[in-house]
């Protein structure tokens, strides 16, 4: 049977895994790498590092012996969105990369907004407001404080399409990852003219884009010597990893919608039109599903809130589940599980990193609000957990107000493998759960997206219904549903009492 390679080029690191073209997974490898914060509020990579790790774990992949070089029939590619990588005229990488997290281009933001006329003209243009993640303001900001280093770029690429240079030699991107460039005119899946004339960014600069099965070239000789395989081997568009996530996880009709609760929280949903949101509260992209899109909403510290407490209120916990030999997480959510839901109004606001849905706003920081003397460790642990999940309410919440239908809402992501956490998704959406038999997120996305484009299937919709399945759900209880019905509408009240304070503060900590 024919194997499909899914690749996925993630912050932390990069996933390989290989398919085979009934949906086995047959094996995975992870490598990891760097990430580098030069200073506060910056985030930046070495995609010569991307590379290295994709090579690593193809190689590892091969290793295990469950596949030979000649069964790869196809290769799909995933990534880290908004990423910028900048090459010279040899198609050497001129710096490192500015990350999706990176936060230095608030002044780019606003001025690209300035440039078109305001944010409701850019929204008519790209479908998304300007965020200081997104690729255009990051282009900005080389053209105005690295001159030279802008003379030099000769192309400009998303991470997964760097790799993808590497394995064909091809200058070429998919429609759901240069939606999130902001240079894309979602509408119609091509590049903005107008807006790149409004930046002075030449379209030269930018990559050919694809819908996410299309072929896009083929292994060089080169490449395939390097990792191991046959020259050759065809490489399709793939996606940015919220969409291949999301085909990795079956959203690819209207009314099934996914909520990914990971370091960030992500709620997706199919759409057939491009439906926008005019304040621009969710994204609008192009979905990895021929000629349809997809609305996001990002939660950017979801999961995160727990790690923070993990790595730096955790030492009780980490030390008694070193003892016992299990993941720290397993005691700290069966403290969790000791307090009521609701925690008896104390509330946890999740913007350790900012907020981008709904409230996108950078200067947004983290809260405990109303504790007393009869909150302990357990109601701390279950208020950071009660407020990621009310973050990712927030979400749906906008899904729902513009009219996009929820008819089944599928988990995954950490926050779905926790039985306590998942119960909690149920309870604060006031909704049926639903889990799938794919763990596999974007790099899975990635090969079924090979698989389709290499005629294993009609498209990607064909290859998730035959692939992937729904295994069980949890539907909400009545006592927890009643608390979170009421206490959702404070948690969104603090934000807005908050907001002024949180630039206020900025303010201080920018002149201190
Ligand atoms: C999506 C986003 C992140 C990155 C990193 O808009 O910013 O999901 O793609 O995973």
């Amino acid at each position: 049977m024919a194997v499909f390679l899914g690749i996925d080029i993630g912050t932390s690191g990069t996933k390989t895994i290989a398919m085979r073209e009934d949906g086995t997974i047959l094996a995975s490898a992870t490598a990891e790498y760097p990430l580098m914060s030069p200073r506060p509020g910056w985030s930046e990579q070495n995609p010569d590092d991307w590379w290295d790790a994709t090579i690593e774990t193809v190689k590892k992949v091969l290793k295990t012996g469950k596949i030979k070089p000649d069964e790869v029939a196809g290769i799909g590619l995933s990534g880290q969105m908004h990423g910028s990588v900048f090459l010279d005229k040899q198609q050497n990488v001129i710096r490192h990369a500015i990350l999706w997290n990176d936060q230095r281009t608030a002044d780019e933001c606003a001025e690209i907004e300035t440039r078109v006329g305001g944010r409701p003209k850019l929204i008519e243009m790209v479908a998304n407001p300007a965020l200081t993640g997104f690729t255009a303001p990051k282009i900005l900001w080389l053209q105005k404080n690295e001159p030279k280093s802008y003379a030099k770029t000769t192309q400009i690429l998303l991470p997964k399409d760097f790799v993808r240079l590497k394995l064909t030699g091809e200058f070429a991107t998919d429609v759901s990852d240069a939606s999130g460039t902001l240079l894309l005119d979602v509408r119609n899946r091509q590049w903005s003219k107008p807006l790149l004339e409004k930046l002075e960014i030449k379209s030269t600069l930018l990559p050919k884009v694809f819908e996410s099965e299309d072929v896009t070239g083929t292994l060089t000789e080169a490449a395939a010597k390097l990792l191991g395989l046959k020259k050759g081997v065809p490489v399709v568009a793939g996606a940015g990893d919220q969409a291949a996530g999301a085909v990795g996880n079956g959203i690819v009709k209207r009314g099934i919608i996914s909520a990914t609760l990971g370091t960030s929280g992500v709620v997706f949903a199919h759409s057939d039109d491009v439906q926008i949101d005019p304040t621009g509260r969710v994204h609008t992209f192009c979905h990895a599903v021929r000629g349809k899109w997809h609305i996001m909403g990002c939660v950017l510290s979801a999961g995160g809130g727990l790690q923070w407490y993990r790595n730096q209120l955790a030492e009780t916990e980490v030390a008694a589940a070193k003892k016992i030999k299990t993941d720290p997480y397993n005691i700290i959510t069966e403290q969790a599980a000791e307090a009521p839901p609701g925690c008896e109004g104390l509330f946890f606001l999740p913007y350790l990193t900012g907020e981008r849905t709904p409230h996108a706003d950078p200067n947004a920081r983290g809260c405990f609000i109303g504790l007393s003397l009869r909150h302990g460790r357990s109601a701390i642990i279950r208020s950071i957990m009660e407020g990621a999940t009310y973050a990712m309410r927030d979400c749906l919440e906008v899904i729902n107000e513009m009219r996009i239908p929820i008819r089944e809402i599928r988990l995954s992501g950490g926050g779905a493998r926790s039985d306590f956490w998942r119960q909690m998704q149920a309870d604060v959406y006031g909704r049926r759960v639903s889990m799938i038999n794919a763990e596999e997120g974007p790099a899975f996305g990635a090969a079924l997206l090979a698989a389709a484009g290499t005629g294993r299937f009609k498209g990607v919709v064909e290859a998730c219904s035959a692939l992937i399945k729904v295994t069980s759900s949890t539907d909400p209880q009545a006592e927890a549903k009643r608390i979170y019905t009421k206490s959702y509408p404070m948690y969104g009240k603090l934000y807005r009492s908050l907001k002024n304070d949180f630039n206020d503060i900025a303010k201080i900590v920018a002149e201190s």
